[in-house]
């Protein structure tokens, strides 16, 4: 696969970069509570605009629903990259109509803008490849070449993830390089032990990479709201927890098939109601009366997954282990984030959610040996899946 230092080699003056980033940062409101997404693509704009690059950045925040939505506008985040660039952005305040095409065209050398929320077009995640396709050139013709850095939307099969490749000469952003080579150690044979930790709120979307890590790993500890349907699979009343009923049955096959691997929650934080002031109570895990919800991991549990974690030679963690996002149901996530950075050995974060509770809890990044910014795309990749935006990279021949 060409790379952007292939590109640079090239030679990039004057020429428009159509780079796709993925700018998919948390807000609240206006406001940018984790601006990591947006700093780790920096290195690749700041490359092509020392070059003379005229850049063009297209990113998808959020899902809307295929048509302009204020809620998901990329204003915020425009301003924020001009910041961290030190650069004014210009703001295209479309996708590829009128002021899309103003923008790019009075880019000068070195400079850079953005388009507005690419999922503002039912073209960029229609599953007709024939809409897909033509929301693709329409965004093709505003590079001579393409640059992927979006590592956290390579598992989708979206116009100007994956047509758009097919279209203009393409190349791996550094990002999406150093992702692909730190997961890959994941795939291959890591030191032993090798744990991984998994939250977040479904069991659903974690199944597949459940299912393909229980043969390599040494212990699964599972936290976060997805704990409730295994905790249910083993006959406990979960109470009014996040549960996925039509998931229990999968569950307790995959706590049979994995003979002791998966680690369960044995105390949980509840509460009637999550709110930052609410009543919490410590309980064993299979005493969450009716009434109560489970929102974080107790200290118990806390005990019990680090003590797994400190041997480890490998961790992969993805998804927190309460809503950290709440004081009262913080201690989880970041008494475990703190074990999984301690770990004398490789240490990965994976993905959006769990990446964004190391900096929104003022953890020390750098105590980690890799942050993804990619959380589905970690997991499809670890997973063994193809991922669209990867084998478009790898596919040498573009048609233009
Ligand atoms: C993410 O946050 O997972 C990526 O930005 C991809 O977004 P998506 O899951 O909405 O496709
Ligand atoms: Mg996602």
């Amino acid at each position: 696969m060409r790379t952007l230092d292939d590109l640079l080699a090239e030679g990039v003056k004057g020429r428009r970069v159509l780079v796709r980033a993925d700018l998919n940062v948390p807000l609240d409101g206006e406001t940018i509570t984790d601006d990591g997404r947006i700093r780790a693509v920096l290195p690749t704009l700041t490359a092509l605009r020392d070059a003379g690059a005229r850049v063009v950045v297209t990113s998808h925040l959020g899902r809307p629903k295929g048509a302009p939505d204020p809620k998901y506008a990329l204003s915020a985040v425009a301003g924020r990259l001009g910041e961290l660039l030190g650069t004014p952005v210009a703001f295209a305040t479309d996708t590829v109509g009128e002021s899309a095409q103003r923008t790019v065209a009075g880019l000068g050398d070195g400079g850079v803008a953005l388009l507005e929320n690419l999922r503002f077009n039912p073209g960029e995640t229609s599953k007709d490849d024939a809409e897909r396709r033509a929301f693709a050139e329409q965004l093709a013709a505003f590079g001579d070449v393409y640059v992927n850095d979006a590592f956290g939307a390579v598992h989708r099969k979206h116009a100007s993830v994956y047509d758009v490749a097919r279209l203009l000469p393409h190349y791996a952003g550094g990002l999406v390089l150093r992702e692909v080579e730190v997961l890959r150690r994941l795939t291959g044979n890591p030191d032993q032990p090798y744990v991984v930790v998994l939250g977040g709120s479904k069991v659903s979307d974690k199944l597949a990479v459940i299912e393909a890590l229980l043969p390599k790993v040494d212990h699964l500890l599972v936290g976060g709201g997805m704990c409730f349907t295994f905790l249910a699979a083993q006959g406990h009343g979960v109470g009014d927890s996040l549960l996925e009923t039509e998931m229990v049955g999968v569950c307790a096959d995959l706590l049979a098939q994995g003979g002791g691997k998966i680690v369960l929650p044995v105390d949980v934080v509840v509460a009637r109601e999550l709110s930052a002031d609410a009543e919490t109570q410590v309980v064993p895990a299979h005493g969450i009366e009716p009434g109560w919800k489970g929102l974080d991991i107790g200290p118990a549990t806390i005990e019990t997954f680090s003590q797994h974690i400190a041997p480890a030679k490998t961790v992969f963690w993805n998804g927190p282990m309460g809503v950290f996002e709440v004081a009262p149901f913080a201690e989880g996530t970041r008494r475990i984030a703190e074990a999984v950075s301690a770990v004398d050995g490789l240490s990965i974060v994976g993905g959006g959610d769990s990446a964004a509770a190391v900096r929104v809890l003022g953890l020390d990044e750098s105590a980690f040996g890799h942050i993804s910014t990619g959380g589905g795309a970690s997991l499809e990749y670890l997973e063994g899946k193809t991922l669209p935006g990867l084998a478009a990279l790898e596919d040498d021949a573009a048609e233009a």
